[in-house]
Order: structure tokens, then C-alpha cells, then sequence
């Protein structure tokens, strides 16, 4: 049954990912596989959209009534004004990685960050109202991950990055009733210790630089038992989440990210509960 979908008829309903480069993309066998799964009668593509297409294609979307499309590097930002309505998700995160279709309009979301805390609760159990947070980095991904971790009332947040400013830009953003701090690499180790989740959202450790830890961090100034969360996923496990695991952290992988930002996408789209597992089956064997 979860090989067999819904035959395609005139009620098919499309969906896809813009992206350029777009043919590494893992987004449609994972959620061709969720509309298998739930019998939803969708199909979903991966399109090639250059930024000088990126107006036409949003037009040929409302004129071919795609049911919505997920949005990739490099145009979540730009995608946004094409688009009739952003919601405040994607306002605070300044990028919008999922559009839905309503009648003629487009709505432009951002699943990442919900995504991202999604994961981090559901895969590595963690709790985060009243607890201190250090989130390493203050680009675009950093951005969209403080907002929705500010959502779960956390205890303290601090942003670490290289460059000063955009962590202080970062954290100034943040809900005012959000107690924080923006650091630099040489505060990380003080920070560190009493942290009870550290996530890095710079893109130091990603293949091919498997032996770069983000901000030169030392695993074992962290608490044992706190949790080491990477939204790296290529490798699956990297040096950082390695490291953490053996000075006795718990760890969470960056693919979780992925699924779940897929999975409220489909819910937005369906209104259906995402099938999760099937999802990230199909995405470790496509990744292989
Ligand atoms: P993204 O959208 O993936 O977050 P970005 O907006 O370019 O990409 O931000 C990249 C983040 O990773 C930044 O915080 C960057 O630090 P700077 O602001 O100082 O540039 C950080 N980063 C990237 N490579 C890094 C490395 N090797 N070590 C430490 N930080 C790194």
C-alpha cells in the first residue's frame, strides 16, 4: 500500500521545490512518498527556477492552480515578493520556504525554525521551556531557528558568532520578554557550561570540511546529559555531534530539520497529520 498512490486523474493536485541548483533535492521523494502514504491524490516535482524566472514561475503556479510548492537556495528571500500574503513566521525568519495556494492567492510560511524545534522535542526529547539555549551562528538559518526557539519560553538565549554584529543583530530581533546575549567565540567555553542545549546552525563540519568544529568548540565544556544539536545533515553525524556524544551528551542530527520542516508543509497543505516515519525512511535510503 505505501507504494501505491492514487492514480494520476484530472484531480491530481501538483506541488514541487524551486531551487538552483535543484537535482540533489531529497524534498520529492520524500514527499511524493507522504502523499502515497496518506492516499493523497498529489504529485510533486522538482523544478529548475532561475532568478530571472522566479516572477514567471509564481505566476504559472497561480495560473496552473498548484495546490503550493516548497522553496529552496537561492530564493527564499526573493520569492517573497511575488507572493500576496507572509505570514509572521516567515516575516520574523525573513525567508519562506513553503507557499500554499489559496484560491488565487499565494501564502508565503517558513517551516524551518518550527521545524527545527519540532525535531529537536519530538527526536531528541528536548525540553526547552526554562532552559538556556546557545545557538551557534547568526545567518539566515540562525535567524529562522531563534525565532520559533523565543516561541518555548526558554530560560536564556545566547547567539555566538564570529562576526559581532550579526549576533548581536540576531538577538536584539528576539521577543523582548526573551532574556539573551549575544557572544563571541571567546565567551563559547563559559557559555558552554551551563547551557543545557547548543546548536549550531554555521555550516562549519559540513562535507567536505568534516573536521572543522563550529567556533572551535570543545565538547567537554559542555554539562553531560545536555544536548548537542547540528542542523548539518551530509554527514549525518558530525564531528561536533561525535564529540558531544562522547563526553557524554545526548545528540540530534540535523535531518530532523529537513523531514519536519517537509512535514508541516504537507500539514499546510493537506490539513492532514504528516506520516513522519515514512518520511524519514524514505530519506535515509535516498540519502543511502
Ligand atoms: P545560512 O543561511 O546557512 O545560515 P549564512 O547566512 O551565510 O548562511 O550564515 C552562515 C553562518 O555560519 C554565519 O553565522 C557565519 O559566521 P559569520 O557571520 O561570522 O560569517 C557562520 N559560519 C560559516 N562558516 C563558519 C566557520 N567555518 N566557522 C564559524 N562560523 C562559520
Amino acid at each position: 500500500a505505501a507504494e501505491a498512490g492514487p492514480a494520476i486523474d484530472s484531480h491530481t493536485v501538483l506541488y514541487g521545490v524551486i531551487g538552483d541548483p535543484i537535482r540533489h533535492s531529497k524534498s520529492p521523494v520524500m514527499l511524493s512518498r507522504a502523499f502515497r502514504e496518506t492516499g493523497v491524490n498529489a504529485v510533486y516535482l522538482a523544478f529548475h527556477v532561475t532568478a530571472e524566472r522566479l516572477a514567471a514561475f509564481a505566476e504559472g503556479a497561480r495560473a496552473m492552480g498548484m495546490g503550493g510548492f516548497n522553496v529552496t537556495i537561492p530564493h527564499k528571500t526573493a520569492i517573497m515578493a511575488h507572493l500576496d500574503e507572509i505570514d509572521p513566521t516567515a516575516e520574523a525568519a525573513g525567508a519562506v520556504n513553503t507557499v500554499v495556494r489559496r484560491e488565487d492567492k499565494l501564502i508565503g510560511y517558513n517551516t524551518d525554525g518550527i521545524g527545527y524545534v519540532r525535531s529537536l522535542k519530538e527526536e531528541a526529547g528536548a525540553e526547552l521551556s526554562g532552559r538556556r539555549i546557545v545557538v551557534l551562528g547568526a545567518g539566515g538559518a540562525a535567524r529562522g531557528i531563534l525565532h520559533a526557539l523565543a516561541l518555548e519560553k526558554p530560560a536564556h538565549i545566547a547567539v555566538v558568532n564570529r562576526t559581532a554584529a550579526r549576533a548581536e543583530a540576531l538577538a536584539q530581533a528576539l521577543p523582548a520578554d526573551v532574556p539573551k546575549a549575544a557572544l563571541g567565540p571567546d565567551d563559547l567555553r563559559e557559555a558552554c557550561a551551563d547551557a543545557d542545549i547548543v546548536i549550531n546552525t554555521t555550516s562549519a563540519g559540513m562535507s567536505p570540511n568534516t573536521d572543522e568544529l563550529p567556533l572551535g568548540i570543545d565538547a567537554s565544556w559542555m554539562k553531560p546529559g545536555a544536548v548537542a544539536s547540528d542542523i548539518v545533515y551530509n554527514p549525518m553525524r558530525t564531528r561536533f555531534l561525535e564529540e558531544a556524544e562522547r563526553a557524554g551528551c545526548r545528540t540530534h542530527g540535523g535531518l530532523g530539520m529537513f523531514i519536519y520542516q517537509g512535514a508541516y508543509a504537507f500539514e499546510y497543505w493537506t490539513g492532514q497529520a504528516a506520516p513522519v516515519a515514512a518520511m524519514r525512511e524514505t530519506v535515509i535510503r535516498a540519502l543511502g
